[in-house]
């Protein structure tokens, strides 16, 4: 009896490149390692790496900060850190193995003694696990010091090692200015290669926007409507109802539009309008994202007024709690015209997207935490209900939830039950919670195993973070040059009124 050989699989370019690699043993170091993020965010990842088995066999964590302490000390500061900020509560079998080997180099990121030490702490781990481990240095610094610590990292021969990858991962913000943004790419491109780079937009390691591309490229349903031929406009929203905390030093020279729009809120508009990729590598996805970004006009200075707003918090209540206004908050100038508000009216011009109004707005203490791309369709051509039955007639809505209630819902007119034909919007709904009923990963726990296998397709690549600073570069210098008080809105509220004609007449904001 023969058997016939099996079907050749046939190769899908949807899914080509998206195969795992397999995670190599690394040495990460972070750089940084006792600041908030990597305390908050950084080493709890890598518990709920390691609690998952997701971790290579041979990890090697090494720290570095200013201050001084030994190796024993810098384990239980990871210990604590995991245990009061980890998503899950964390074992302690698993959590004092993962840290039992990590190793402390201290002193400030322009020391010589920094990287000497690190060159000795990275040889000792390579022997202590017969091999010569990857290294992922991780820059979870303030963001002057990026350029120093790549400098040195060149200087002590750290950006390349023999029979094995380095690779550096950056946080942001990459830059505060386009010129700004250049000059680090080419301080970072002279001492590493491209492919050895990974800029951090943790937007992008979060599992609903990546679900973005889930929906517009797993389903065929969406793609015939994906134009401007069928959608109306765009309003992306990502609006927190926390203040600035005790970030004023960072924030005050940021403010709303470097804070959130340069990066987290224009990656989500690429990923919304690029074309589909012919594959899932890295580059296939950025070189469509860079597209989107170049096909997007940055405004000229006498644009900027009718294509944005700005404003302050005021003092208000959120959550049923008094909040200070922001220029209230400790170590905020009193006369600062920093913006905690910012909304911006921009347009895809190309071919599909020519037209299309795309609105983001962004802001903190806002009445509630929402992150969100709502695709309005444009209206039914003609109604054929008498009056009164279409009233409740509404476009329909496609909204992406990025978080809370990570999910999709499009809004659909159902008739109202009754012997009226009457209209009215409902719900269909996809809620992550319910439909896979597991807790997602934290954004930073994809971001550093993908850095970890090599795989840059959730980091920004040279060109994109440019092209995010060719947009926002020019709304910049115009607000700079008409500081003035900035107008406000009341804490806990839906944000200033003043942007009420920013996407048209008949056009209304969504909720907050
Ligand atoms: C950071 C900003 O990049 O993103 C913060 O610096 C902001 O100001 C945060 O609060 C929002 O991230 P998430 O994941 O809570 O939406």
């Amino acid at each position: 009896m023969s058997t016939a050989p099996p079907p050749e699989q046939e190769a899908n370019p949807l899914t080509e490149g998206l195969e795992r690699q397999p995670v190599h043993a690394t040495a990460l170091v972070i750089f940084g390692v006792t600041g908030d993020l990597s305390r908050r965010k950084l080493l709890p990842a890598l518990y709920n790496l390691a609690h998952e088995g997701a971790l290579p066999e041979h990890f090697s964590l090494i720290g570095n900060a200013r201050s001084e302490m030994s190796d024993h000390e810098f384990r239980e500061l990871a210990r604590t850190a995991v245990r009061e900020f980890s998503r899950r509560p964390p074992d302690d079998k698993v959590l004092e193995k993962l840290f039992e080997r990590s190793r402390y180099v201290s002193g400030s990121f322009d020391k010589d003694s920094v990287y000497e030490g690190l060159t000795a702490k990275l040889g000792e781990v390579d022997e202590e696990a017969g091999q010569a481990l990857n290294r992922c240095f991780y820059l979870s610094t303030a963001p002057e010091f990026f350029p120093v610590i790549v400098t040195h990292l060149g200087e002590h021969d750290l950006d390349d090692s023999e029979g094995a990858e380095v690779r550096v991962i950056i946080e942001k913000p990459f830059g505060t200015r386009l010129a700004e943004a250049r000059e680090l790419n080419e301080i970072v491109l002279s001492v590493f290669e491209e492919r050895q780079v990974f800029r951090i937009d943790h937007y992008l390691g979060k599992e609903t926007v990546q679900n973005v591309l889930a929906l517009r490229f797993a389903n065929g349903m969406f793609e015939p409507l994906w134009n401007r031929n069928y959608i109306d406009h765009v309003q992306i929203t990502a609006s927190e109802d926390i203040g600035i905390g005790t970030r004023a030093g960072y924030y005050d020279n940021a403010g709303a539009l470097r804070d959130l729009v340069q990066n987290h809120m224009l990656q989500l508009l690429t990923l919304l309008c690029m074309e589909p990729p012919v594959g899932f590598s890295a580059d296939e996805v950025r070189d469509e994202k860079v597209k989107v970004l170049r096909s997007i006009h940055p405004p000229t200075e006498a644009e900027v007024p009718e294509m944005t707003v700005r404003a302050q918090y005021a003092a208000g209540n959120v959550a049923g709690v008094d909040v200070p206004g922001y220029l209230e908050e400790p170590r905020v100038p009193e006369d600062s015209s920093t913006e905690t508000y910012a909304a911006l009216r921009l347009e895809v011009d190309n071919w599909r997207w020519a037209g299309v109004p795309m609105v983001l707005r962004t802001g903190k203490r806002l009445a509630r935490k929402v992150t969100e791309i709502a695709v309005t369709l444009k209206p039914v051509p003609h109604l054929a209900f008498r009056e009164d039955g279409s009233e409740g007639v509404r476009p329909n809505v496609l909204v992406l939830t990025v978080q809370p209630n990570e999910g999709v819902s499009l809004s659909i007119g159902a008739k109202i039950p009754g012997t009226r034909m009457a209209i009215r919007p409902v719900q269909m709904e996809f809620l992550y919670g319910s439909a896979f009923m597991s807790q997602s990963p934290e954004a930073y726990e994809r971001l550093i195993l993908d850095a970890m296998r090599g795989d840059a397709t959730l980091f920004t690549r040279n060109d994109e973070v440019e092209a995010q600073w060719n947009i926002i570069d020019p709304i910049i210098a115009a607000w700079q040059k008409a500081p003035g008080p900035l107008p406000q809105y009341e804490a806990g509220s839906q944000g200033p009124s003043q942007d009420d004609g920013l996407i048209g007449g008949i056009r209304e904001w969504r909720m907050i």
